[in-house]
């Protein structure tokens, strides 16, 4: 039997607002990644996984979901949406989203919702307990409190109740259906918690097999790829289970490696990995500091070996946009800091060119002599090295 495509693949993390803008509005946008198609062609990327498009108020930049069937009007709409999935598929490019299953916005319509009141892990009294971005994690709303892991604005969902997993099963469906490839799940390793907002591990590992079940039924089967935020990579192991969970887990001690470690840590990962597991690698994302600044100093050399050792190990590379040209990240004036937790240095928009491509975009673009036009057409680039490197898998793979 054929491997599955993301097990060919290597994957392309795009982060829409900063991707490509086909209005001007400075906001990049779905039809501008249908407009970059040719590009992550030419690169030889098998799979995107974007950043959530959904409708939201971005108090955390579209992980606070204000309705998880629908796309954010800044960035399109749904028929944009299946433009892209066909448009990419036809290229053999295949789309994976972004699902927030921990939390919604508070505005989404659930949450105001009296009849969905249980939907969410309300307490009469006020409890103590501090949020992932600072400030207490429970917060009043009409005399009573309610649970937010990270922001005010997301209230954390309550996982107990079986009607939320049948909204949420209902969600992965909606997305299936429409070719959607798979899922890249947004805090997978502690999204339910208990009445008291403390994490049920127990209960997470069997809501991923109830998913598995789901990413099953499809023909060809969609993947589950979890944000395992873990820093020990036995526990990472238990989010494969047994063959019936993620199909993949994101290895944090592999990002947060220094380059000197990253070839320990893979060894380790390899020797731990159950038995018919598939690991799965990235150097950067949106919510750290890019890896060229982070690991490499930003010493082209040290960039080129990071990049040699992601794209030659087993497994599925994953490349946060950006990553292929070799961009540090940018130091972006305080006055401009958009995010709440500041993590706005790795997420600016994409220099396509010398003078950036972009007509005033929503962050800065930082230092652009990194570009697309330049080093696609310099044999020597960062960016033809990537090629380079992606283009040897596939004849191996
Ligand atoms: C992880 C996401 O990658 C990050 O951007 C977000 O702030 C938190 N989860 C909360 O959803
Ligand atoms: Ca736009």
């Amino acid at each position: 039997m054929a491997s599955p495509w993301w097990q060919r693949a290597v994957v392309y993390q795009l982060y829409p607002r900063s991707f490509s803008d086909s209005n001007g509005d400075g906001v990049g946008d779905l039809r501008g990644v249908v407009d970059r198609l040719d590009y992550l062609e030419w690169l030889g990327v098998g799979g995107l996984w974007l950043n959530p498009i959904h409708p939201s108020p971005n108090a955390d930049w579209g992980y606070d979901v204000a309705d998880y069937c629908d796309v954010h009007p800044e960035l399109g709409t749904l028929a944009d949406a299946d433009r892209l999935i066909a448009a990419a598929n036809r290229r053999g490019i295949e789309i994976v989203l972004d699902l927030v299953p921990g939390h919604t916005s508070d505005e989404h319509p659930w949450f105001s919702d009296a009849s969905k009141r249980g939907w969410y892990i309300w307490s009469d009294e006020a409890r103590e307990g501090t949020s992932v971005f600072g400030g207490p994690s429970w917060t009043e709303r009409d005399g009573a409190w309610y649970f937010h892991a990270f922001h005010a604005k997301q209230p954390n969902v309550n996982w107990l109740n079986d009607e939320v997993r049948d909204a949420f099963d209902r969600i992965l469906r909606f997305w299936f259906d429409r070719g959607v490839a798979g899922f890249r799940i947004d805090v997978s390793h502690d999204f339910v918690r208990d009445g008291e907002g403390h994490v049920r591990r127990d209960l997470t590992h069997d809501v991923l097999r109830s998913w598995r079940r789901i990413a099953d039924e499809y023909d060809p089967p969609r993947v589950l790829i979890g944000e395992t935020w873990v820093h020990d990579l036995a526990e990472l192991m238990t989010f494969y289970g047994q063959g019936d969970e993620l199909h993949m887990a994101f290895n944090f001690p592999f990002l947060f490696a220094s380059l000197e470690e990253l070839g320990a840590v893979a060894a380790r990962t390899e020797a731990l990995l159950p038995e018919g597991a598939w690991p799965i690698w990235a150097l950067s994302n949106h919510d750290v500091v890019r890896f060229p600044t982070r690991m490499c100093d930003g010493d082209e050399a040290k960039v080129r070996r990071a990049l040699r050792i992601l794209l030659s190990l087993r497994g599925t590379p994953v490349l946060y946009q950006g990553d292929e040209l070799g961009l540090e990240q940018v130091a972006v004036p305080p006055d401009r800091i958009r995010d709440v937790a500041e993590r706005d240095g790795c997420r600016t928009p994409i220099p396509w060119t010398r003078s950036g491509g972009w007509r005033e975009p929503w962050l800065p673009l930082g230092d652009t002599s990194r570009n697309v036009e330049d080093e696609r057409s310099d044999p020597a680039s960062v960016l033809n090295l990537v090629r380079e490197l992606i283009a040897a898998r596939s004849t191996h793979v």
